[in-house]
């Protein structure tokens, strides 16, 4: 018999690391690239995964995990399904929440933006690169939209490998009109870090009239 755990005796002190102004970049996305880097320098499974957060047609919440796969100075990309759920929902309201979690290093990095799409070319680009069954995936999955069995899936998967066989050539599965990509253009990035006591480190970086970002700690 397998011992049950109650949850709420489930806590973890965070000792890992801390912030302070002094370690910050002037810049939150060379904050955020230093981040980012250390997670993957560690080893940390998924390390570009992040909880991308809309508003629903009735107002309310939504968030799934999708992941960000260009930073450029500017803007966070990701790809996804044109006419999904999160589609739909962008198209009505542009505005989203970025939400990373990498919890073995004891931090959280939050941003809120606005979403446009990626040119064609640059979708294109990216989803040239991507193996032939991802490109197949793309085709198969009418993505957030009722489905009655993995058997219609694979089915539907089959029908697109027998439109575009696979002869090796990046271009021989063409790209969706449906699918592609999104650039978050961030209004405010928050980072966390863990802190023992719970007295975790909280920054908030947002425009400043001088056009630079202007940077506040703020209560855990
Ligand atoms: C680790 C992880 C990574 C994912 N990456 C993506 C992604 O990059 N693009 C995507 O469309 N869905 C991705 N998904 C699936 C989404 O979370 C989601 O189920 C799907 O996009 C449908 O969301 P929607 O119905 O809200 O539009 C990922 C899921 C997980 C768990």
């Amino acid at each position: 018999m397998s011992q049950h755990t109650s949850i709420d005796s489930i806590r973890h002190d965070y000792q890992r690391d801390s912030l302070g102004r002094s370690d910050l970049q002037a810049s939150p996305f060379e904050q955020f690239a230093i981040w980012l880097q250390d997670a993957i320098d560690d080893g940390l499974p998924e390390p570009t995964a992040m909880t991308l957060a809309t508003i629903g047609a009735d107002g309310g919440p939504t968030a799934r995990t999708v992941l960000l796969k260009d930073q450029p100075q500017g803007g966070f990309t990701f790809y996804t399904n044109y006419e999904s759920r999160k589609g739909q929902e962008m198209a009505a309201h542009p505005q989203v929440g970025l939400l990373f979690l990498w919890k073995e290093l004891e931090r959280q990095v939050h941003i809120r933006g606005v979403v446009e799409k990626v040119s064609r070319e640059e979708s294109e680009n990216y989803f040239f690169s991507r193996p032939y069954a991802s490109r197949i995936g793309a085709w198969a999955s009418r993505q957030s939209q009722e489905i009655e069995s993995r058997e219609a899936l694979m089915a539907q998967a089959a029908e697109a490998e027998a439109r575009f066989p696979d002869s090796g050539a990046a271009d021989c599965v063409p790209l969706p009109d449906f699918w592609g990509g999104y650039r978050v253009k961030p209004s405010s990035f928050e980072f966390w870090q863990g802190g023992p006591g719970r007295k975790h480190d909280r920054f908030i970086y947002r425009p400043a009239d001088s056009g630079d970002w202007e940077i506040i700690r703020l209560n855990p």
